[in-house]
């Protein structure tokens, strides 16, 4: 199909989204709005509260949402990172746009199918931040490398083993070898990558052999270091450094146009920049790509806790994004109340939600005395104290811990104005 003048087919994929009809399979939405479009939809500008949306409902605070990104777009910025922001927390195509219109170099994703997701919505640049050896998947990264020159993919390699399944998957397939970066891993006992130098020189040198792979860098992920701490990470990290210089030294980058050194989610993005800042010059300049995903919504659990915004608060903060509204259906004692929300709807894997406030009718005030104790798949069990407002009929409004199991319970979520008002719908696919 032709595109219209000034189009890509990235923004055509995204119009296309605007243009599905709302129905039965997205939860929370307003049942008198069957049958409009997103984009009709969004443009009555319903109230979250008042206009028909169905308990329990995850809403996405649209100020804090702007604020996060572009908080992390100028923190990359200042630190001279090159961002890679990891898609898998959201799989929405619409946040990945705005993240690369905020200055992203490309999106991260862990598999196969993200990568589907991102090239049918017209992401350039990808880094997939894992080993790939499926066959069927490889074949089919190397078409889209074919037959979409602007298209640029870079892996991790983290076996001799991987390397050569990769070759044989590729032989004869590409035009364009596949570029990969070796995967260090964050120490003993942590996650994927490879323990020790040697044998990411050894993997190393099965790349160079493989006509068709390109080794382009190293990367890791500190957040998994075991028992991390500040000096912990920075010494994973310095070695991550050390062995992209020592693979330098070596020639092992020679001819490339950019060498790869990637690292950071959004517990430790502080270190980082800071040892990312130490890398001296090497044969060629450096992309330094961070990958934080958790940032977009942040929450009030896990990453509250972690931030480094904590460390270098005259750098800013993230805002919690979420928020997940359900109503009161049972208050069978006076310790005791059950909203309508549970683990289908709300992330449970690093703590539960926390209570935060009431509403009853148009009043809002804070949850105080009310605790989210344990969730059922369809309720949320709450303790509360004497003092405790709380009826049939309320709504309870929650902030939850762990973006990426909160995204993935919700298909299309309202992005909600601090007064309720809805301005847009964010679509995941997971
Ligand atoms: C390899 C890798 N890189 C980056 C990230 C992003 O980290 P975060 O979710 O803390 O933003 C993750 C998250 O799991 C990851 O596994």
């Amino acid at each position: 199909m032709a595109l219209e003048p000034g189009s890509t087919p990235a923004t055509e994929a995204l119009a296309r989204l605007a243009e599905e009809r709302v129905d039965h399979r997205f939860k929370g939405l307003p049942p008198d709005a069957h049958g409009l479009t997103v984009a009709e939809l969004a443009a009555q500008r319903r109230n979250l509260f008042t206009d028909g949306f169905t308990t329990p409902v995850l809403a996405l605070s649209a100020e804090h949402l702007e604020h996060n990104l572009r908080l992390m777009a100028t923190y990359t910025t200042r630190h001279g990172l090159a961002f890679a922001p990891h898609g898998k927390t959201t799989m929405a195509p619409q946040l990945f746009q705005r993240q690369i219109e905020r200055g992203a170099w490309g999106i991260t994703l862990a598999v196969p199918h993200q990568v589907r997701v991102a090239r049918a919505f017209g992401i350039r640049r990808i880094f997939l931040a894992n080993e790939l050896v499926d066959a069927a998947a490889l074949r089919w990264i190397a078409d889209e490398l074919a037959t979409d020159p602007s298209f640029e993919f870079v892996c991790y390699v983290d076996s001799v083993r991987g390397v050569e399944l990769m070759d044989a998957a590729l032989r004869g397939g590409t035009e364009r070898p596949l570029d990969v970066v070796v995967e260090l891993a964050a120490g003993e006992g942590a996650r994927t990558g490879v323990r020790t130098e040697a044998e990411c020189a050894a993997i190393a040198d099965a790349v160079a052999a493989a006509p068709t792979l390109r080794l382009v860098g190293v990367a890791g992920y500190e957040g998994e270091v075991p028992e991390a701490d500040p000096e912990r990470v920075h010494a994973w990290l310095r070695r991550l450094v050390a062995l992209a210089v020592d693979f330098d030294k070596a020639g092992r980058f020679q001819g490339l146009d950019e060498i790869v050194i990637s690292a950071g989610g959004s517990a430790w993005f502080d270190a980082v920049a800071d040892v990312f800042a130490e890398i001296p010059g090497l044969s060629s300049p450096v992309l330094k790509l961070l990958r934080s995903g958790a940032y977009v919504s942040h929450d009030d659990g896990h990453y509250r806790k972690l931030t480094p915004f904590n460390r270098v608060s005259e750098e800013g903060a993230l805002e919690p994004a979420f928020r997940l509204w359900a109503q009161v259906v049972s208050r069978p004692t006076r310790e005791q109340a059950f909203v309508n929300a549970g683990k289908r709807d709300a992330a449970y894997d690093l703590d539960l939600p926390f209570a935060q406030v009431i509403r009853r009718g148009d009043t809002e005030r804070p949850a105080t005395g009310i605790e989210v104790t344990a969730l059922s798949d369809q309720h949320a069990w709450l303790r509360t104290a004497p003092e405790a407002d709380l009826e049939v009929g309320d709504w309870l409004g929650m902030g939850l811990s762990h973006p990426c199991t909160s995204f993935d319970k919700w298909q299309l979520i309202p992005v909600a104005e601090a007064d309720g008002t809805v301005v847009d719908y964010i679509r995941t696919f997971f």
